[in-house]
C-alpha cells in the first residue's frame, strides 16, 4: 500500500485568500499560540524537542534541542543579553520552492510559529530574512505582519499574556549564501554576507553577539499544529528519527510539478504516482533528492525513503527535500556545469578551496561539455572537487562539489562521450555553434 500524502502546511492553499487574517482565524488560526501562552516556554521547548522535529533547511538539526541551547538567566557579567529569533526565508537553492509558496499562501503560519517560538526561547524581538527578489511575498508577509499587530497577536502583552514581541522583516539581497545562518545574520546586521567562523554559535553569540536561534520557515510554520495536535500525532508519521510530515517540492521533467506534502519516508516512486509520473514516453533518468547541493540520485534510487537516514545510507543528503527530475533527453554533463556556474558565481570568496575550486570547476566543465576536454580532465574535476569539498569554509563548497563527483559516479561514460573533440552527444550542433559564436565564455 502506498503511503498517502499528509497535507497539513498546505492543507488550506487553495481556499479562497488564504493568506488573510479572516480565513486563518476561521480553521482555528492562532489557537495554538492561545494554548502555547498558557503553557511554561520550557514546556514549549519539551513538547518541540518531544516531537522530535528536524529543521527543514536542509541540514535536520533538532529544532527543540536548538532551543534549548539557548542560555537563560544573567550571563557571569550579571547581565541578561536578549534573545533573538531569526527565520531563515532566504530559498535560494536551486530546486528548493517550499517556503516561498508557504509564505505567499498562508503566512500567518508562519507568524504564528515565530510568536509560539520566539515565547518558548525568550526572545522579544525576532526577524524574518526573506529573500530581496520575491516581491509578491514581501507584501503578503508584511500584510499578515500589520494584520497581527492591529489585532494584538504581535506588540506588547500578546493576547494579555504579559509576552512582548515586536516582528521585523527584513529583504535581504539576493545572495544564495545570506540563506548560510551565520552569513545571514551578518547580513541582518548590515555587513557584506559572509560565513562566521564556529564557536561560538548563534545560540551563544549570534545577531548583535546575542544568543540566537536561526530557524528554517518550514520547520517554525510546522510548530503550530505540533503545538495544537501533540506530539503523538505528530510521531504518528515518519519514522522514529525522522517523525512528522514535510513538504517535497516536485520539478522539472515531471508530468504535476508542484508540492506534495507527505510524511517522511515516502518514496520518489511513490511521489510520481501522485504526480502524473515523469513526462509521457520518458524516463527518469537523474534526480536530486534535497536540491542541486545534495549527490546525484538515478533510476536505481526510486525506492530510498526520503528521510534524513534513509537518504544518507543511499549516499545523498534529504536536504532541502527538493526533488529535481531529469529525464532522459537532459545531459548531466550540461546540468552540472549549470550548477556548477551558480555555485561560482555565488561563493562569497572568503576562503581559498571555494573562492578558487569553483572557478576551476567551471573552466573544466565548460572545456568538457565543449568537447575541449581530454579523458585526464575528469580526474582533475575529481581532484579540484576533492580539494573543495570537506575543506572549506562553509556548506556552499560541498555543495558545489557533490553534483560533479556524483555525476562522475553514475554517468561517466556519458562524460567520457563528450572528450576528444566529439562535443555534446545530447546537441553537437548547438555546442559548436555556440563555440564558434564566441558565446561559451
Ligand atoms: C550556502 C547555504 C545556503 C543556505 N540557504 C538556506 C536557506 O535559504 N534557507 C534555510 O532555511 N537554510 C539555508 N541554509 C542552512 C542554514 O545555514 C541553517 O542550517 C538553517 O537555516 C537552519 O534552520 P533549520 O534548523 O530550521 O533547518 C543554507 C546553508 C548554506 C551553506
Ligand atoms: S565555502 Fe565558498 S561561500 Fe563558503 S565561505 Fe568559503 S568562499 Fe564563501
Amino acid at each position: 500500500m502506498s503511503t498517502p500524502l499528509a497535507p497539513v502546511l498546505s492543507a488550506h492553499w487553495d481556499d479562497p485568500n488564504a493568506w488573510t487574517l479572516e480565513s486563518y482565524l476561521s480553521r482555528d488560526g492562532y489557537g495554538a499560540l492561545r494554548k502555547a501562552l498558557r503553557m511554561d516556554p520550557d514546556e514549549v521547548i519539551q513538547t518541540v524537542k518531544d516531537a522530535g522535529l528536524r529543521g527543514r533547511g536542509g541540514a535536520g538539526f533538532p529544532t527543540g534541542l536548538k532551543w534549548g541551547f539557548i542560555p537563560q538567566g544573567p550571563g557571569p557579567d550579571g547581565v541578561t543579553a536578549p534573545h533573538y529569533l531569526v527565520v531563515n526565508a532566504d530559498e535560494s537553492e536551486p530546486g528548493t520552492c517550499k517556503d516561498i509558496p508557504l509564505m505567499l499562501a498562508t503566512p500567518h503560519t508562519l507568524v504564528e510559529g515565530v510568536i509560539i517560538a520566539a515565547y518558548a526561547i525568550r526572545a522579544n524581538t525576532a526577524f524574518i530574512y526573506l529573500r530581496g527578489e520575491v516581491v509578491p511575498v514581501l507584501r503578503r508577509l508584511r500584510a499578515a505582519v500589520d494584520q497581527a499587530y492591529a489585532t494584538g497577536l504581535l506588540g506588547r502583552d500578546i493576547l494579555g499574556s504579559g509576552f512582548d514581541l515586536e516582528l521585523i522583516v527584513h529583504v535581504g539581497a539576493g545572495a544564495y549564501i545570506c540563506g548560510e545562518e551565520t552569513a545571514l545574520l551578518d547580513s541582518l546586521e548590515g555587513r557584506r554576507g559572509q560565513p562566521r567562523l564556529r564557536p561560538p554559535f548563534p545560540a551563544v553569540a549570534g545577531l548583535y553577539a546575542c544568543p540566537t536561534v536561526v530557524n528554517n520557515v518550514e520547520s517554525i510554520a510546522s510548530v503550530p499544529a505540533i503545538i495544537a495536535n501533540g506530539t503523538d500525532w505528530f510521531r504518528s508519521m515518519g519514522s522514529e528519527k525522522s517523525p512528522g510530515f514535510t513538504l517535497y517540492s516536485l520539478s522539472g521533467h515531471v508530468a504535476r510539478p508542484g508540492q506534495y506534502e507527505a510524511p517522511l519516508g515516502i518514496t520518489l516512486r511513490e511521489l510520481l504516482d501522485y504526480a502524473g509520473g515523469v513526462r509521457a514516453g520518458h524516463r527518469i533518468k537523474f534526480w536530486t533528492p534535497g536540491g542541486s547541493s545534495t549527490p546525484l540520485f538515478t533510476d536505481e534510487h526510486l525506492d530510498v525513503p526520503l528521510d534524513y537516514e534513509g537518504v544518507a545510507a543511499a549516499g545523498s543528503m534529504l536536504g532541502t527535500k527538493a526533488l529535481q527530475i531529469f529525464d532522459e533527453t537532459t545531459c548531466v554533463v550540461r546540468a552540472v556545469l549549470r550548477w556548477t556556474e551558480f555555485y561560482a558565481h555565488e561563493s562569497c570568496g572568503k576562503c581559498t578551496p571555494c573562492r578558487e575550486g569553483t572557478y576551476w570547476l567551471v573552466q573544466l566543465m565548460r572545456r568538457v561539455e565543449n568537447g575541449e576536454g581530454v579523458a585526464a580532465d575528469l580526474e582533475k574535476l575529481l581532484d579540484v572537487s576533492d580539494s573543495v569539498l570537506g575543506k572549506s569554509f562553509c556548506a556552499l563548497g560541498d555543495g558545489a562539489a557533490s553534483p560533479i563527483m556524483s555525476s562522475l559516479k553514475y554517468f561517466r561514460e556519458e562524460y567520457a562521450a563528450h572528450l576528444d573533440g566529439a562535443g555534446c552527444p545530447f546537441d553537437p550542433a548547438r555546442a559548436t555553434a555556440w563555440a564558434e559564436a564566441g558565446e561559451v565564455r
